[in-house]
């Protein structure tokens, strides 16, 4: 059955109306896709976790941090954000002018909702001299109320420039906390009790099976992993190979794949990521730590949803002036630290 607004190209290609999903095997609609954005002078970006026919027909597809600096240098008018909420704001508040668009607004995070800015101003009135460091996946509320956002690309690098007497409150991941804590070595360090549930999911029992059932493999762990603490405290312990542990952002994964000789590899993080690591490197055999280890939110966006947002705009993301005004300067902030992550065209 069709609608009013579904046309005969849109049946052959297996477009579907709002609310249904097409058939992605189906061929054309990534042509339809592209068509739209030229027509809309669109970018499309997708964050590593997005499903693989996302992936393939975005422009650039990165971690969040990649994935803001190129919204923040984008010359398109439009920027449609595959990835979520926090994500498609973080481009709005880099790129005011801009129309930025996610094919589903609904697309949350549920570690954003760990902490909220009645919340964060309450912390901040208990620690007045503190520096405050958001990790990027928070509300433009809470990056409005805190000095510095950070990626878990470059969130060692941002705790490490603020001066070593300053204390800092970090917020909200409490394993990309400690990771932060642990590398750089800093006590005067708090930080906020909130988690992923995905991350949090991939447990050390997870970790240690994985392992047990390939010993030479090499570990690729997601700072914001449950099992991260312990697959460190193994790894200094004779329990894992430590040359072959690596606590890498989404992004970081990427690159060190690029290099790796290893037949195997265990990636602890959410599963879309394996799409890049396999793209990148068809020489290793990259498994997933925990194959449940997956982001409803990441998964809303869909090629349908992805062909309704180009055709009817939606969803806009819009972001108050003032607020944004006042977020964007920690945003910006961290944008300038750490290495560029590489980005797939
Ligand atoms: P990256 O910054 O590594 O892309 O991670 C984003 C994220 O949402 C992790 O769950
Ligand atoms: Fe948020 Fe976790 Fe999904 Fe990343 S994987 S977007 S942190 S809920």
């Amino acid at each position: 059955m069709t609608t009013s607004s579904t046309t005969a190209a849109d049946v052959m290609i297996g477009y579907a109306p709002p609310g249904e999903d097409i058939d992605s095997s189906a061929p054309g609609w990534q042509d339809e896709v592209r068509r739209l954005a030229a027509e809309q002078d669109a970018v499309i970006l997708a964050h590593n976790y997005q499903v693989a026919e996302i992936q393939d027909v975005a422009d650039h597809v990165g971690d969040s941090l990649a994935l803001s600096r190129i919204a923040a240098a984008a010359a398109a008018r439009t920027i449609v954000f595959c990835g979520v909420h926090f994500m498609a704001e973080t481009a709005k508040i880099l790129s005011p002018d801009k129309r930025v668009l996610i094919p589903d607004a609904r697309a949350g995070c549920s570690l954003a909702d760990t902490i909220n800015a009645d919340q964060l101003r309450a912390w901040k009135a208990d620690n007045p001299d503190a520096v405050v460091v958001a990790y990027v996946n928070t509300t433009a509320e809470v990056k409005a109320e805190s000095d510095i956002c950070c990626t878990s690309s470059n969130a060692v690098d941002v705790v490490a420039g603020i001066p070593a007497k300053r204390p800092v409150l970090f917020l909200p991941d409490q394993f990309l906390g400690a990771h932060v804590k642990r590398v750089t070595g800093r006590e005067n360090m708090q930080v906020w009790l909130g988690e992923c549930h995905v991350h949090a999911g991939i447990s050390p029992s997870d970790v240690r099976d994985q392992v047990a059932a390939h010993p030479d493999a090499d570990l690729l762990v997601h700072p914001e992993c449950g099992c991260t603490t312990s697959v460190l405290w193994l790894a200094g312990h004779g329990g894992l190979p430590e040359h072959r542990t690596h606590i890498l952002s989404t992004g970081g994964m990427v690159e060190a794949a690029r290099t790796m000789t290893a037949s195997t590899a265990l990636v602890a993080t959410e599963v879309g990521m394996l799409h890049q690591l396999r793209a990148v490197n068809p020489r290793t055999r990259f498994l997933p730590m925990n194959p449940l280890a997956s982001c409803r939110y990441m998964k809303m966006i869909t090629p349908a949803k992805l062909l309704r947002s180009l055709r009817e705009g939606r969803d806009e993301v819009h972001v108050d002036p003032d607020l944004a005004a006042r977020a964007r300067r920690a945003v910006q902030a961290m944008v300038a630290v750490g290495t560029p992550s590489p980005v797939a065209e």
